[in-house]
């Protein structure tokens, strides 16, 4: 059997010191790759999303009175945020983390980035609209985010669970669908990726049986400009850049949010 390492519980693991412009290493933030979803987490979380002071997160939009638009559910080590963060600099983004190390390497690796030396035209940005949040999606995802305050949701390579008995953990689901369509503007997208098939078959025929759903093609997107965000969607995530890696194939399913139509009973 292969050895595992052991790892300290996550409460008793802090990760050093970072100084602020030096990039964090992720060796410093090591932890299970998975992480049990329903199981009781050391998780503070807002009562409503009007509680959280996004001020604190987006010091420089303070008084902007925006909120975050693009949300990256299980942001990994967020390459998606770092990498749309100089494409759409006045939409706040944020991803949501369950683990507690990666969410601290990413608040790090912001924190990091914000002061570094420009030298690149995205460095120059300063990443002052991307952020994340320990958070348990499965959970607390409506805590978070207001009805209709996005346009974007991104589950780019999502833990798999592949077993039967597990599938109950996996972060589409009908339930979960009806709190994404709440916060989700219509017209807003939902990106989904992933390089297992079935976990593919799975999000695609989910979000084809929920009717604020509607799917749409790579073709339509491109057409209307979105592009760089498939792009990054495709390539720019840890996750994303390993299956490349291991010449895996990347399954894209995107669903738009549409307006909820009601019947009207005829009375004439
Ligand atoms: C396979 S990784 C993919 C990470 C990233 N999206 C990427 O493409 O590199 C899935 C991530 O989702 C996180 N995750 C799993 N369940 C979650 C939940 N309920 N809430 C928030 N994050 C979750 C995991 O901790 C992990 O970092």
């Amino acid at each position: 059997m292969a050895k595992r390492k052991r790892l300290a519980p996550e409460s008793t693991q802090n990760p050093p010191a970072t100084s602020p412009h030096l990039l964090p290493q992720k060796k410093h933030y090591r932890q299970r790759a998975h992480t049990n979803p329903f199981s009781d987490h050391t998780l503070e979380y807002p009562a409503a999303p009007e509680a959280i002071d996004w001020d604190k997160h987006y010091p420089t939009f303070t008084g902007s009175g925006k909120v975050p638009e693009f949300a990256d559910i299980g942001c990994g080590f967020g390459g998606l945020l770092i990498s749309l963060g100089p494409l759409f600099p006045d939409t706040l983004i944020l991803g949501m983390e369950i683990r507690v190390q990666v969410s601290h390497y990413v608040q790090d690796r912001i924190a990091a980035l914000r002061v570094a030396p420009s030298t690149t035209s995205s460095s120059a940005h300063h990443y002052q609209n991307i952020s994340v949040v320990r958070a348990n999606a499965m959970k607390f995802f409506p805590n978070y985010f207001p009805k209709h305050s996005l346009s974007a949701m991104f589950f780019l390579f999502p833990d798999p669970h592949f077993k039967l008995r597990k599938h109950k953990a996996r972060i589409i689901s009908p339930t979960l669908l009806a709190e994404y369509a709440y916060a989700l503007r219509p017209g807003g997208i939902v990106y989904t990726i992933t390089d297992v098939h079935d976990l593919h078959l799975w999000m695609k025929s989910h979000l084809e049986k929920f009717p604020l759903f509607e799917y749409v093609d790579e073709e339509t997107l491109r057409a209307e400009g979105k592009g760089p965000i498939l792009d990054a969607v495709y390539t720019s995530t840890e996750e994303g850049k390993k299956v490349e890696r291991n010449n895996g194939e990347k399954w894209l399913a995107c669903f738009r949010r549409i307006e909820a139509t009601r019947d009207v009973p005829d009375r004439s």
